[in-house]
């Protein structure tokens, strides 16, 4: 519905709005699928000033003659407004010759960036907090920070600073909470954008790009988790992926030959470790050339795969985008042919360098590209390997940045490099996951560094080239909620930190953090010291398997918050917010997160700390490790020694775990222990009556093959499970849904 000139609003549904300068359609790489325009938008009574006053079931829009909005709920609580003052100048902005100065001695400074064509503002009311953006770097809370949305290869120790004020993800979403109502925004712009959320002013936040549309999607809601849900109804959702990716994953830069990774292999075997992946990262290549092996220290990958497949491990492969330029090289010369890759403004075939030196850039904008690309993943699937692991695709280059010019021909509809940067890892995801689902036809698996909104349809992430520092390891929990936040479920973070070296503490301490990270890899540099889980002593090693084991024990679990997930978007790690809004303890809380709704973890990330504070929200919470029932609300101090990582069950949860296991191998898996955790252990309490007793405790468990694409045929079984503290009936099981044959031999209950 139009506005005034170049300001239109649509209702996509009667709680999400599309706010947008240009009138008609637009294609969207984020928002594939049609969306339509469920909700009407009717006219309504106005109030003072306004010109305009439009409603669906839930919000009121008001439009002041100079186009300013304020958007109320159906409570008419004002949500969110339009800043109508002067924008202020920004402090911070340097002129080049003071810029010059301080570079001169070393700062890292910034001037002269392109200025925005649009840019909106909104009311700073001062209560609020925000949340989201994807990967960046510091805090839960985005508030007082501005960022900038340009996929960036940057391998400087990533702190909250202003030079990190981009990263490799471009996840332009965020949320706001204040106290009693909460809204997200997604601006649908893939130019470099920035992101304002109160640095220059704290009356205002304000977001624009450099280029594009103004187009933006308002998401109302009662609750974080719904804004999540709206975001993802309109980006996608991470469909379920195979049950082994949820395993331990070993990586390095680089194993660089068979015997290496065979060597690797037998050692998990040899010290009684789980594990389900290893990772060939870019030396397993014959000179970088992506899609190709390294006959002399791979002479077989195809033996290699099969070896490792017996000891229940898989091959995952590095590919980088940047194609050798290289005459004779397969994907070099199809590439020319075809008009595959990236030209320059002249025509010509765009040169720039990456790791195989002088490359091309393939043209993922074209369907023809993605096809052809993701055709090769053949290649390597048909040698065994289960997984592709996408880097360098924001797209990183070693001779200066792309220029903005580059033309990517399209399929007949040709773009700059300035509007395709930020998707490029998203469309490499894309061609990817279609290549692996069409070829190997198993649920594939893709990681990568750059993604845009909506890569979570294609591809899980890793945060990039953090460090092995204490700081790193305190960052990634905010990084991943937030990415969660940003609807990216499927995250991790180099676990024993990339560069730099790790040491025996920390290790230990990151292993713990992330024994529930979605993605569970750990990964190191070339010339840092060694961190697979034996490299140093005994104790590194206990506590490395202790985690990992916990982890497989737990992978129903994930799994099922994996399912829980294609349903509503919401992430498998949260921050305590998403379940306990209303308490703004959890507001700020940037060192535990609840995994799924019934456990809470806070784990230790400082050096030398052997106890910690934690928050426990309301509620009756059980201590993991001690059994202790603690009523929440409240900070306690835990003691933690090193091999404790803090972890607490919600009283009344019901979690399924497996036996002990090496590796995922979902056809051997005949029972499922339910651990039910009541309230309190007073046997009367739990199998008697008791006043007020709570509802009967209830769990969705879902199973399938864990393998291919058969659940979406009806293929999969739901359990409900139901423990009644009220009867003396124990558990319940009733099957919601049964498709699938290898139903469970045995289901155990213990009372915990
Ligand atoms: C990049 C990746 C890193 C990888 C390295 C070599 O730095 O982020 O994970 O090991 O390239 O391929």
């Amino acid at each position: 519905m139009k506005i005034r000139e170049n300001l239109f609003i649509d209702a996509v549904t009667d709680k999400i709005l599309r706010i947008h300068s240009f009138d008609g359609e637009k294609s969207s790489f984020a928002v594939e699928k049609p969306i339509g325009t469920k909700a009407r938008l009717r006219e309504i009574p106005g109030v003072g000033g306004a010109v305009q006053a439009l409603g669906t079931e839930y919000l009121s829009i008001y439009a002041a003659e100079d186009g300013t909005l304020k958007i109320y709920d159906k409570r008419q609580k004002l949500l969110c407004a339009d800043y109508e003052g002067e924008l202020e100048q920004e402090c911070h902005a340097l002129t080049e010759e003071e810029a010059e100065q301080m570079r001169q001695e070393g700062h890292n400074v910034r001037s002269g960036e392109e200025a925005c064509r649009f840019q909106a503002a909104k009311k700073l009311f001062g209560d609020e907090v925000i949340y989201g953006l994807g990967d960046k770097t510091g805090f839960l809370n985005k508030k007082n920070y501005d960022y900038v949305m340009w996929n960036s290869d940057n391998p400087d120790p990533q702190v909250e600073n202003p030079t990190f004020r981009a990263m490799y993800k471009s996840l332009p979403f965020f949320i706001v909470l204040r106290e009693e109502t909460v809204y997200g925004i997604f601006l649908d712009n893939t130019y470099q954008s920035y992101f304002d959320m109160g640095f220059g002013s704290s009356r205002y936040y304000s977001f624009g790009a450099v280029d594009g549309e103004l187009d933006y999607y308002f998401i109302a809601g009662d609750t974080v988790a719904e804004i999540i849900e709206g975001y993802t109804s309109l980006t996608g959702r991470a469909p379920l992926p195979q049950m082994w990716t949820l395993g331990y994953h070993q990586s390095r830069w680089s194993y660089t030959s068979a015997e290496e990774v065979l060597a690797i292999a037998k050692n998990f075997r040899m010290y009684g470790i789980p594990c389900d992946a290893i990772h060939l990262d870019i030396d397993y290549m014959d000179h970088y050339k992506v899609f190709t092996k390294n006959d002399e220290t791979f002479p077989d990958l195809e033996e290699l795969s099969s070896d490792l497949s017996k000891m229940g491990i898989k091959l995952v492969t590095i590919i980088d985008p940047g194609t050798k330029a290289e005459e004779g090289y397969h994907m070099y010369d199809e590439g020319v042919q075809n008009g595959c890759f990236a030209k320059d403004s002249d025509g010509k075939i765009y040169h720039n360098a990456v790791w195989p030196g002088d490359s091309v850039f393939p043209d993922f904008t074209s369907e023809k590209v993605r096809e052809w690309w993701g055709k090769q993943t053949e290649l390597l699937t048909k040698q065994g390997i289960r997984g592709i692991w996408n880097d360098m695709n924001e797209p990183a280059s070693f001779e200066g940045p792309l220029p903005n010019d580059i033309v990517f021909p399209g399929d007949g509809l040709p773009r700059l490099h300035k509007e395709v940067h930020n998707v490029y890892g998203h469309l490499m995801a894309k061609a990817t996951y279609e290549g692996l689902k069409k070829y190997d036809g198993r649920r594939p698996f893709v990681i990568t560094r750059a993604c845009y909104s909506g890569s979570q349809k294609y591809s899980t992430v890793w945060t990039g080239d953090n460090q092995s520092l204490w700081a790193h390891l305190q960052m990634s929990i905010p990084q991943m909620l937030n990415l969660g936040l940003s609807g990216m479920p499927i995250v991790g973070a180099d676990i024993g930190g990339f560069g730099s070296h790790t040491t025996p503490e920390l290790l230990c301490r990151w292993i713990e953090a992330a024994c529930f990270s979605p993605l569970f890899r750990n990964h190191s540099a070339k010339y840092t010291r060694r961190q697979e889980p034996w490299a140093f002593d005994k104790q590194t090693l206990d506590i490395n398997r202790k985690y990992i084991q916990l982890r497989y024990k737990y992978l129903p679990y994930l799994y099922d918050l994996c399912y829980e997930e294609t349903k509503t978007g919401l992430p498998i790690l949260r921050p305590l917010v998403m379940h306990y809004q209303q308490d703004k303890n959890t507001w700020e809380c940037n060192d535990e997160f609840m995994v799924g709704s019934c456990m809470l973890a806070a784990p230790v990330v400082q050096q030398g700390a052997r106890e910690r504070m934690v928050y426990l929200p309301e509620g009756i919470w059980i201590d993991y490790w001690t059994r202790e029932r603690i009523m929440g609300g409240c900070y306690i101090l835990k003691e933690a020694p090193l091999d404790v990582c803090p972890l607490y069950i919600k009283g009344g949860s019901i979690l399924p775990a497996y036996g002990e296991m090496q590796s995922v191998e979902p056809e051997n898996i005949k029972t499922l222990t339910l651990e039910y955790y009541p309230e309190t252990l007073k046997k009367t309490a739990i199998f008697g009556r008791k006043p007020n007793a709570q509802e009967d405790s209830c769990y969705i468990h879902y199973q399938d093959n864990g393998v291919d694409f058969a659940y979406e045929d009806g293929e999969y079984n739901l359990y409900e499970f139901m423990f009644s503290e009220k009867r003396s009936n124990g558990l319940q099981v009733k099957m919601l849904h049964e498709g699938f044959l290898g139903k469970y031999e045995e289901i155990t209950a213990v009372i915990c």
